[in-house]
C-alpha cells in the first residue's frame, strides 16, 4: 500500500498494511515465510524432545517394575538421542527467529527512511529531531528485539503448553493442563493489557528524551555563549527522571505476573489428580511419573512469559511510534505523471496567500509576473516574506490560496523532482553536509566530473580559497560547514547553484557576508549566471538592486510597490525610505 501523499517514494515489491501495528508488522514478516515455518517446526520439535524425557522416564518405571533390563537400556538410549535432536530443532528455532528479526529491522528502517526523505518541510518542522532519530534507531531495534528473543520464547514456550495436552496417558488428565491454559491464556491476556500503556510511555519518555539531548547539542554554542549550562543540564535531568519512573512503572507490572503462583497450585493439583486415578486402577506408576514430569514442562512457559510477553509489548509499542511517523499526513506529493517539460523560467504569482501556523499570513494576497531571463530584486524589511515567497516557488511549501504559474503551469501540476531540479536556491541559511567539497559542490549531480566541479567552483570564486585549504577539494568540512566561514559557504552553495545548472536561480542574501573586492568577483559571476536564466535576487545591496530588470517591494507580507530602480525613486516612498537607510 503506497502512501497517498509523499514526495518520494520508492515502490517495494511486498504489499504492506499500515492498518495496525500488528498488521504491519505482520505485512513485513510474511515475507519470510520459510523462516516463520522454520520457527514453528524448531519450536514445535524442542517441546516434543523435552516432553520424551517424562514420557520415556515413565515407561522406564513400568520396564523396573517388570524387572526388564532390554527396556530400561531402550528408554536411556531413546532420551540421550532424542536430546541430541533437541540441540538441532533447538537451534533452528532460535536461528529463524533472529533471522527475521534482523530482516524485519532492515525493512522498517528502510520504510521510515524513505519515507521520511518523502515528507513535507510542514511536518519537519513540526518533528523534533532527537525524537524521530530515537524512533529510527532504537524503537526499529526494539523491533528487532520484540521478534528474537520476544516472539521467539512465546511460539517456543507456547508448545510446551501444549505438550501435557498432546501427552497425556489418559483423557481424564486433560482436566488439569486445560484448566492451566485457561487460566494462563487469561493471565497473560491481562499482563499485556497493563503492560501496553507503561511500555508505551516508556517509549514516548526516551524520544524525549532524545530531542532534549539533541537541541542542547545542536545549540551547544548558544548554551555557552549564554552561560546557561545549568538549566539545561535540569532539563536533561527532568527529561531522565520521566524515563526512569516510566521504567519503574514497567518494572511494577512485571513485578506482580501472576501466572507464577499458578504454576505451583496447577502441579499440585495435577499431582492429586493423577494419584487418584491411580488408586481407581485406571493409569498405573509409569503414567502416573510421566504425567508429573509433563506437568514440569509447563514451567518453562510460565518463566519466560514474563519477559517475553514484555518484550512483546515494548516492541509494539515501538512499532506503534513508527508507524504514526510514517502514516502522518504529509501535504505534498511527488506528483509523477505531472507536468515534467525542460522550463523557461516565466513565473507569475496570483493572489498567492500562505501562512505558516500563526494567526497572521507570512505572505498576503501576492500576484506580480516575472518573464523568461528577467533578473528580479526582492526587497523589503526582515520578516517581511521573501524567504517565504522562493519556498513557494519550488514547493518547499504549498500556497494556502492562489495559485503560481510556472511556463503557465499550475507548480502543484509539474512533476515535483523536475520542478526543483530546475529551480535552484540558495538559501540563506546554508546548509552544507560533513562531507567532501566536491561532494558538496556536486549534490545535486552527482555524477558530475571533477572538471565540472573545479568549474564551478572558479565561477563561484571559490577555487581559491579551496586551493588553500589543506586537502584541496577533497577537504572534509565539518557538520552543516561550521569548519568554513560565512563568506566560504555562500561561495560553495552558489558553486553548488551554478552546477546545476537551473532555469529558474534564487539568490537569498547571498553575497552579503563577503566582503567588497570578492563582492564584485562574485557580482560578475552571477551577472554571467543570470544572463540566460530568470534570476530572483534577495539582497539589500544597492549595486546589485539598481542592476535588476525589475525590483519588488515586500512590506509585512504584501507587494507594496513593482517597477525598476528609476521608477520607484519617483513613485515610492516606502522604497525611498529603504534605499535612506542603504
Ligand atoms: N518555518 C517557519 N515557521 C513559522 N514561521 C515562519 C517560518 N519561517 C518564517 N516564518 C515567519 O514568516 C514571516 C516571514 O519570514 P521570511 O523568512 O519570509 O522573512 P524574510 O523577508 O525572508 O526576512 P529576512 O530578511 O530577515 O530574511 C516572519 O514573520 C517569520 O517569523
Ligand atoms: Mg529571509
Amino acid at each position: 500500500m503506497a502512501l497517498s501523499n509523499s514526495e518520494f517514494v520508492v515502490e517495494r515489491s511486498w504489499k504492506i498494511n499500515r492498518s495496525t501495528p500488528l498488521r504491519w508488522v505482520w505485512s513485513h514478516a510474511r515475507r519470510n515465510l520459510w523462516w516463520i515455518i522454520g520457527l514453528f517446526i524448531g519450536a514445535f520439535g524442542n517441546a516434543l524432545f523435552a516432553a520424551q524425557v517424562p514420557v520415556v522416564t515413565g515407561q522406564a518405571f513400568e520396564a523396573v517394575k517388570a524387572g526388564d533390563k532390554n527396556g530400561l537400556w531402550w528408554a536411556a538410549l531413546l532420551i540421550v538421542g532424542g536430546q541430541f535432536l533437541r540441540a538441532f530443532v533447538q537451534l533452528l528455532r532460535n536461528f529463524s527467529s533472529e533471522v527475521i528479526g534482523q530482516r524485519l529491522e532492515r525493512d522498517v528502517r528502510d520504510e521510515l527512511y524513505t519515507s521520511l526523505l518523502g515528507k513535507s518541510m510542514a511536518f519537519h518542522d513540526s518533528q523534533p529531531t532527537g525524537d524521530v532519530m530515537a524512533r529510527a534507531t532504537n524503537d526499529v531495534r526494539e523491533m528487532n528485539l520484540m521478534l528474537n528473543p520476544g516472539v521467539n520464547l512465546v511460539v517456543g514456550s507456547a508448545m510446551f503448553l501444549i505438550m501435557p495436552l498432546i501427552a497425556s496417558p489418559h483423557p481424564q488428565l486433560l482436566v488439569v493442563p486445560i484448566l492451566y491454559l485457561v487460566f494462563y491464556g487469561l493471565l497473560v491476556w491481562h499482563y499485556l493489557r497493563q503492560l501496553k500503556p507503561v511500555t508505551t510511555a516508556v517509549r514516548q519518555s526516551f524520544g524525549e528524551l532524545n530531542a532534549t539531548l539533541a537541541e542542547a547539542i545542536d545549540g551547544v554554542e548558544t548554551v555557552k555563549a549564554t552561560a546557561q549550562e545549568e538549566r539545561e543540564r535540569n532539563r536533561f535531568r527532568a527529561a531522565v527522571s520521566k524515563w526512569r519512573n516510566a521504567f519503574v512503572a514497567q518494572g511494577n507490572v512485571e513485578a506482580v505476573f501472576l501466572p507464577v503462583l499458578l504454576l505451583g497450585l496447577g502441579q499440585g493439583l495435577g499431582f492429586i489428580h493423577s494419584l487418584i486415578l491411580f488408586r481407581n486402577g485406571l493409569i498405573n506408576v509409569g503414567d502416573v511419573v510421566s504425567f508429573n514430569g509433563l506437568l514440569l514442562l509447563f514451567g518453562f512457559p510460565t518463566f519466560t512469559a514474563q519477559f517475553a510477553y514484555s518484550q512483546l509489548s515494548s516492541g509494539l509499542a515501538g512499532g506503534r511510534r513508527i508507524l504514526e511517523l510514517i502514516t502522518t499526513e504529509t501535504e505534498l506529493d511527488e506528483n509523477a505523471q505531472g507536468y515534467a517539460e525542460p522550463m523557461r523560467g516565466e513565473i507569475v504569482f496570483e493572489n498567492v496567500a500562505f501562512g505558516y501556523h500563526s494567526e497572521v499570513d507570512a505572505v498576503q494576497k501576492v500576484s506580480f509576473r516575472i518573464e523568461p531571463g528577467q533578473t528580479v530584486a526582492l526587497v523589503g524589511q526582515t520578516g517581511a516574506g521573501k524567504t517565504t515567497l522562493t519556498k513557494l516557488l519550488n514547493r518547499t511549501y504549498d500556497t494556502r490560496e492562489g495559485r503560481i504559474l510556472i511556463d503557465g503551469v499550475d507548480v502543484r501540476d509539474w512533476n515535483l523532482a523536475a520542478l526543483r531540479r530546475q529551480i535552484s536556491i540558495i538559501e540563506q541559511d546554508i546548509f552544507l553536509f560533513s562531507r567532501s567539497i566536491a561532494d558538496n559542490i556536486g549534490f545535486g549531480v552527482p555524477n558530475a566530473t571533477r572538471e565540472q566541479i573545479i568549474e564551478a567552483a572558479k565561477a563561484a570564486q571559490a577555487h581559491d580559497f579551496i586551493g588553500r585549504l589543506a586537502d584541496g577539494y577533497d577537504t572534509i568540512i565539518g557538520e552543516r560547514g561550521v569548519t568554513l566561514s560565512g563568506g566560504q559557504r555562500q561561495r560553495l552553495a552558489l558553486a553548488r547553484a551554478f552546477l546545476t545548472d537551473p532555469t529558474i536561480l534564487v539568490l537569498d542574501d547571498s553575497t552579503s557576508a563577503i566582503d567588497s573586492a570578492t563582492e564584485d568577483r562574485i557580482q560578475q559571476a552571477i551577472e554571467q549566471a543570470s544572463q540566460d536564466r530568470t534570476t530572483i535576487l534577495i539582497t539589500h545591496r544597492l549595486s546589485q538592486i539598481r542592476w535588476a530588470d525589475l525590483i519588488i517591494v515586500i512590506r509585512k507580507g504584501t507587494i507594496s510597490a513593482v517597477g525598476t530602480h528609476e521608477d520607484l525613486m519617483q513613485q515610492s516612498e516606502a522604497y525611498r525610505a529603504i534605499f535612506a537607510k542603504l
